[in-house]
Order: C-alpha cells, then sequence, then structure tokens
C-alpha cells in the first residue's frame, strides 16, 4: 500500500540520513556513497561526501544507457520565432557531448565557471549540461539584465568563458546582446578569456575581436566528451539572486544531492512518471527554469518543454492551451503573474475552448503569492487541481506544496500547503520561541536542510553564516514571514528584507536605491514594492532632490527611470519615479518604508512612534495621489 504523507513527511524528519539514503539509490553514481549526512562543521552540512557521479551523465547518458536514447528529452516551441523542434535523449547527448569538447578546446577545466546569457533556445541547454558534462560550474545570467548586473557575476564567479547568442526576441522588440555583453566585458574588473556568440539565423553579429567565436566555428573540429566524475560536493552552478545589498550572493548548488533530491520531487511533488510530458514555462536564467526546465524533468527521464514566448501576446492568451494540446502536457508549473496575465486578456477563456486538454492534469504556481482569485478562475476553466508551492533559488526545490504523488491535500486557498518531506519548517517568533499555530512570525527551517539545497554562497561562507544562519541558531532564516495553521498548512504572507517579487522576478529594492543614489540631483531616496494587479508587486521610487537643483522633476524622473533600466535591466519594470520634499524618517533617521508602502497600498497603518515629523505622510499621500499611484 502507498505510504500517505504524514507517514513519509515524518520518516524524513525523524531519521533524514535513512531517508534520504534509500532515495539516493535511484540515481546513478560512479561510487556510490557511504557517508551520508557529515554534521561535524555547522551550519556547512555535507550530504553523500564520498559518493562520485555526474549530473549530465544522471540526464542524459543514464536514460540511453537503460533504453531511452530514441525517446523525446527536449521539444523546443518558439511562437515569437514560429520555431519548432524536437530531440531525442540520442541527439541532445549527441550536442552536448560535442559543445562539452567546443569548451574543452576553449580550455575550459573542471571548476572553471561558465556565465551563460542566452535566450531560451535549445543552445542554452546544451551549453549549461555541456559544463556538466566536463564538471565547469555554470551561471546562467537572465537575459532581462542589464550589463552591469551581467559584470558584477562575471567578477564574482571569475568565470573564464562567456556563452551569449547574437539576440532574443521580445513581443516588439529584439533583444540585441552584443551591446550588452561588450558593455559588461568593459565594466568587469576580471578579464573574460573568450566569447562563444551562438547566430541566431537572420540576426547574426559580426565577430570582431580576437576573443570572439562562433557558436558553430566553436563546434568546428570540436571531438565528443565523456562525462568526467566528480565528488558529489563539488559544485554544478551558481545561481546569483538578489541580496538585501546591490551585490548578488551566488546561491551554488552541489552536484549529488541536487540529482538525488530532484529526481525524487518530479514524482513525489508533481506526479510526474517517465513517460509523461512537462512544462515549465520559466525562464532559464531563474531557478525554476534551472530546476524544472532543465535539471529534475531530464533526471527523471521524462519530456521537458522549452518555451521561448509569452503567456500572452505571443499571438494570443491561447498559446498555453495551444502548447498543452499539442504536446499532451500532463503539468504545468508557471508563475501565477502568467495566469493573472491570460486572466486579463482572456476573463472568459474563449481561447481555452478551441483546444483539447485531456492530457492535462494540475497546474503548480510558484515564484510569488497565488492570489486565491487566479487560483479560483484556474481551476474553474482547467478543472484540474491547482497547486501553489512555496520555494526560494536557495533551496531549488519546493519547501512547502500538495505533493501530488504522494496523496492530495485539500486546497486551502491562500496557503502553499504543507512542509515537503526533507524540510522541518517553524514560525519563530522575535523572541525566538516557537509561535502556536496561526501566529505569524518569522519562517524557518530546522538545519540540516535536505539534499539539493545551498551548501553556502561563492566564495562567501561567512556572508552565508551571517545571513541566513545566524538570527535563528540552528535554523535556516528564509526571510519570508507568515504562519503555520493548526492542520499545518503554511501561509507566506510577506518578506522581511527588500526582496520584492515584479511578476515572479525577484528585485532588491535596495539595489534600485544604490542606483537612483547615484543620480547627480538626487539627495536620499526610497523604493518599494507596491501591489499590482498583474505583475503582484512593482517597484517605485521616491527621491529627494539636492538643495539648488534647477532641472525640471520630469526630466530627473525620466533620468532615474533609463539609469535603472541600464544599470539593472528592464527586468526590474522600473516605470515611476516621484519627486518629493521629504521622506518619513524615525527620530534616528531610518526611512519608514514599510509605512509609505501601506499608504500607497491604501493599508491600514499606525502611526510609528519615533516618527520624526507625522506631517510628512500626509504629504507623501497627497503626492502619491498627484501621480495616480493612489486612487
Ligand atoms: N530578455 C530581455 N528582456 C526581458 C526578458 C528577457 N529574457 N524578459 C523580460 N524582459 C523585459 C520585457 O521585455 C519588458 O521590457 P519593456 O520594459 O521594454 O517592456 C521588461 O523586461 C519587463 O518584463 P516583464 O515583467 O516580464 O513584463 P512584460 O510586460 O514583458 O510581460 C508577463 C508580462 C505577465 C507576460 C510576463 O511578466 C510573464 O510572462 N510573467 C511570467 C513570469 C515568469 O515566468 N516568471 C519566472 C519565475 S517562475
Ligand atoms: P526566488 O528565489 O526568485 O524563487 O524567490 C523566492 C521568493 O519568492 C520567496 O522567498 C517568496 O518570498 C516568494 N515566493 C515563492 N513562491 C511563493 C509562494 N508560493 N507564495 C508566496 N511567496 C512565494
Amino acid at each position: 500500500m502507498k505510504k500517505r504523507y504524514q507517514d513519509i513527511y515524518d520518516a524524513s524528519i525523524k531519521n533524514p540520513e535513512k531517508f534520504w539514503k534509500e532515495i539516493s539509490e535511484d540515481i546513478f553514481w560512479y561510487k556510490k556513497p557511504t557517508k551520508i549526512l557529515n554534521k561535524s562543521n555547522p551550519p556547512f552540512y555535507k550530504w553523500f561526501e564520498d559518493g562520485v557521479t555526474n549530473s549530465c551523465y544522471n540526464a542524459l547518458d543514464y536514460h540511453i544507457e537503460n533504453g531511452k536514447g530514441d525517446k523525446t528529452a527536449l521539444i523546443y516551441d518558439s511562437p515569437i520565432t514560429n520555431n519548432k523542434a524536437k530531440f531525442s535523449y540520442n541527439e541532445l547527448k549527441e550536442k552536448v557531448s560535442k559543445f562539452a569538447g567546443a569548451l574543452d578546446n576553449q580550455g575550459v577545466k573542471k571548476g572553471d565557471r561558465v556565465i551563460i546569457y542566452m535566450p531560451m533556445i535549445p543552445e542554452a541547454v546544451v551549453a549549461m549540461l555541456s559544463c556538466g558534462r566536463i564538471g565547469a560550474i555554470h551561471s546562467v545570467v537572465f537575459g532581462g539584465f542589464a550589463s552591469n548586473e551581467l559584470a558584477s557575476r562575471i567578477d564574482d564567479s571569475k568565470a573564464k568563458i562567456l556563452i551569449t547568442a547574437s539576440c532574443g526576441f521580445e513581443p516588439g522588440r529584439t533583444v540585441e546582446y552584443r551591446p550588452l555583453v561588450d558593455g559588461a566585458l568593459k565594466l568587469s574588473k576580471h578579464k573574460i578569456e573568450k566569447v562563444i556568440f551562438y547566430q541566431r539565423k537572420g540576426h547574426e553579429v559580426k565577430l570582431n575581436s580576437p576573443i570572439e567565436i562562433s557558436w558553430d566555428e566553436a563546434l568546428s573540429n570540436s571531438k565528443n566528451m565523456d562525462c568526467v566524475e566528480m565528488k558529489a560536493n563539488e559544485f554544478s552552478y551558481i545561481l546569483y539572486t538578489s541580496g538585501t545589498t546591490g551585490v548578488p550572493k551566488g546561491i551554488v548548488r552541489d552536484i549529488g544531492g541536487h540529482i538525488v533530491a530532484l529526481k525524487w520531487t518530479m514524482k513525489n511533488i508533481y506526479n510526474i512518471d517517465d513517460n509523461d510530458i512537462w512544462w515549465s514555462a520559466s525562464d532559464i536564467g531563474w531557478i525554476v527554469g534551472h530546476s524544472y526546465i532543465v535539471y529534475a524533468p531530464l533526471f527523471k527521464g521524462c519530456t521537458t518543454i522549452l518555451f521561448e514566448g509569452k503567456p500572452v501576446g505571443t499571438p494570443d492568451a491561447g498559446v498555453f492551451w495551444r502548447i498543452i494540446s499539442d504536446y499532451k502536457v500532463k503539468s504545468l508549473f508557471t508563475a501565477p503573474t502568467a495566469f493573472r496575465a491570460i486572466k486579463k486578456e482572456d476573463p472568459d477563456g474563449k481561447f481555452f475552448t478551441k483546444y483539447n486538454l485531456s492530457s492535462f492534469k494540475s497546474l503548480f504556481l510558484a515564484g510569488e503569492r497565488a492570489d486565491p482569485d487566479t487560483i479560483k478562475w484556474a481551476e474553474n476553466l482547467l478543472k484540474v487541481p491547482v497547486i501553489d508551492h512555496w520555494w526560494q533559488t536557495e533551496t531549488s526545490w519546493a519547501i512547502s506544496s500538495n505533493c501530488t504523488g504522494i496523496d492530495m491535500q485539500k486546497t486551502k486557498y491562500g496557503s502553499a500547503c504543507k512542509a515537503v518531506p526533507g524540510y522541518d519548517v517553524k514560525v519563530l517568533k522575535s523572541d525566538k520561541s516557537i509561535a502556536k499555530p496561526n501566529e505569524m512570525g518569522d519562517i524557518v527551517v530546522k538545519l540540516p536542510l535536505p539534499p539539493g539545497t545551498f551548501p553556502t554562497l561563492w566564495n562567501a561562507d561567512e556572508r552565508y553564516k551571517k545571513t541566513y544562519m545566524s538570527n535563528y541558531e540552528g535554523y535556516y532564516q528564509t526571510y519570508d514571514a507568515g504562519h503555520i495553521d493548526e492542520d499545518g498548512y503554511i501561509w507566506i504572507m510577506s518578506r522581511t528584507d527588500d526582496i520584492i517579487n515584479v511578476a515572479g522576478h525577484r528585485l532588491s529594492t535596495g539595489a534600485i536605491e544604490e542606483v537612483l543614489s547615484e543620480h547627480q540631483s538626487v539627495a536620499e531616496c526610497a523604493v518599494l514594492g507596491i501591489a499590482d494587479k498583474l505583475k503582484g508587486q512593482l517597484p517605485i521610487g521616491l527621491v529627494v532632490l539636492k538643495a539648488g537643483v534647477k532641472k525640471e522633476n520630469e526630466t530627473i524622473s525620466k533620468e532615474c527611470i533609463q539609469m535603472v533600466r541600464d544599470k539593472i535591466g528592464p527586468v526590474a519594470a522600473f516605470k515611476v519615479v516621484i519627486v518629493i520634499k521629504r521622506l518619513p524618517k524615525t527620530r534616528s533617521g531610518k526611512i519608514l518604508r514599510g509605512t509609505i508602502r501601506k499608504i500607497a497600498d491604501k493599508e491600514e497603518y499606525k502611526m510609528p512612534a519615533t516618527i520624526d515629523d507625522p506631517a510628512i505622510l500626509k504629504e507623501i499621500e497627497e503626492d502619491l495621489k498627484k501621480n495616480n499611484i493612489l486612487k
């Protein structure tokens, strides 16, 4: 008989080593681990320390050796370019081993870092897997980030090679990568040795420097490479994510635990079997894309879809239904924003009725809070379970979810369901005591974290310890706040740091403030995330000018907006800057960002006891009204 969720969960918490040892039997190891968990140096835990394996082997070769070489591994569907392609496990392995040879020719060795700054094309997946094949560490940078962000990742990772493309496509505009790459190479102190350009047909760029080489040229004399044996705790990738300061944090992933955990999630969380078709409509630049476009489905040996398009406008709000119907997708994973966008464009689901979705069994949402209205709308339309689950770049897989492959829990709208086996989730109050059911507090996870989560930050052990593991000793601090109810359901209510979630993209308001502060006329500023019906949150900037500034306010606002676009990138969706006279502060000088946000969102707020001058709040309210923020 199938074990139920509670039994499995309890077993994972009571004896994590036994639990994960059994699960680790399901992956390919050159040498099976005998040491399951090294706890000798908390908070630096090591899973499967003496195991030897390879990510790419588990994603490709393993399935081929098990007779599945002809099965489709990857489906590429690009409504934005009208291209489609399918790659079997054999074909994908051929491409990957050949490109691994190209990287080898360029001098990339085990442990070297390779930046991948590419659109959603199969070559991006090939590049990621090729790194794994030869033991290089990839760091994918989302295409919506600008040169500055790319440069900071080059400098921090000290990458040897950068792989990019001639362009990407966004609705209505072509994203030229060359100027962005050139800008980053100028800004970065660390020098990249080679830039490999994938030339998109009809949009080729001229290569004009000795360090540049085209993808095809790099492949021209490459030989197929086999997988190298990697120790379980060596790193497979670095994925930078917003930190509380402008300096992004390099989340690292080790190899063994990553394969073990992600493969397990495909069946247990998502109920996906080898013969199923799975689709994660995210971008490989984000953690959801890493884990659920590329790694987990390929470790599982099922078929994954790479979608280069948007939920609306490519060409219409029916494209998700078209993909599900064309490829007989069993489950889709996306951000609530995508569904809000479809709902806005096609509230009555007219496009939906054109397609046959009989294969479709469940929809998973994550990346930001899923509002009950959107969940209910999707349930009504799709007539399948819609599952909100919660996770972070740091963990690479869900901390809480309805584990549909174990057994279905009932939905509580607004909750991200229960802790996934492996995560001992607690809510702690500011006095560090454990909150009672339904009491709000900081959401933490008792250490050790399960396999596949982040063992440290790239070259920043102290930052790892200080940022995540110090405020509550023995726990990982998620920086999400909320509560757990009497049935064990987890409710994620807000972030406790400066992170905001814009269309499911994680951004730091602190980083945007750093950019605004660089404007010559700006004396001080505050950036806050205000509620937005489509994108969940949107950043707005409030700036106070230096004395004697003559420029028009409108000009300054425009310049500030452009600076954020140039320095962080269009993904910040930063479109509003309001010039104000003064910012509300505490007597000790701390800007009352939380109070301003509440005013902007028309939430009730208490007058902060320590406020310097309460009249400023009225002024701010007026300014927000004048600028149509407060309607
Ligand atoms: N490369 C370059 N630019 C990009 C980009 C990329 N990969 N992705 C987004 N951008 C740009 C957009 O073109 C837009 O630029 P603009 O200011 O010139 O219009 C800007 O970044 C903001 O993008 P976005 O927030 O995505 O807004 P949008 O209006 O283009 O699209 C949605 C709205 C709802 C369609 C879109 O946000 C979406 O698909 N959301 C789903 C989110 C998601 O998948 N998140 C992944 C985490 S699970
Ligand atoms: P990222 O690291 O980009 O995946 O962003 C992680 C953050 O997104 C979390 O810390 C949460 O603040 C938010 N988040 C992710 N999933 C959910 C969810 N299901 N409900 C509420 N917030 C979420």
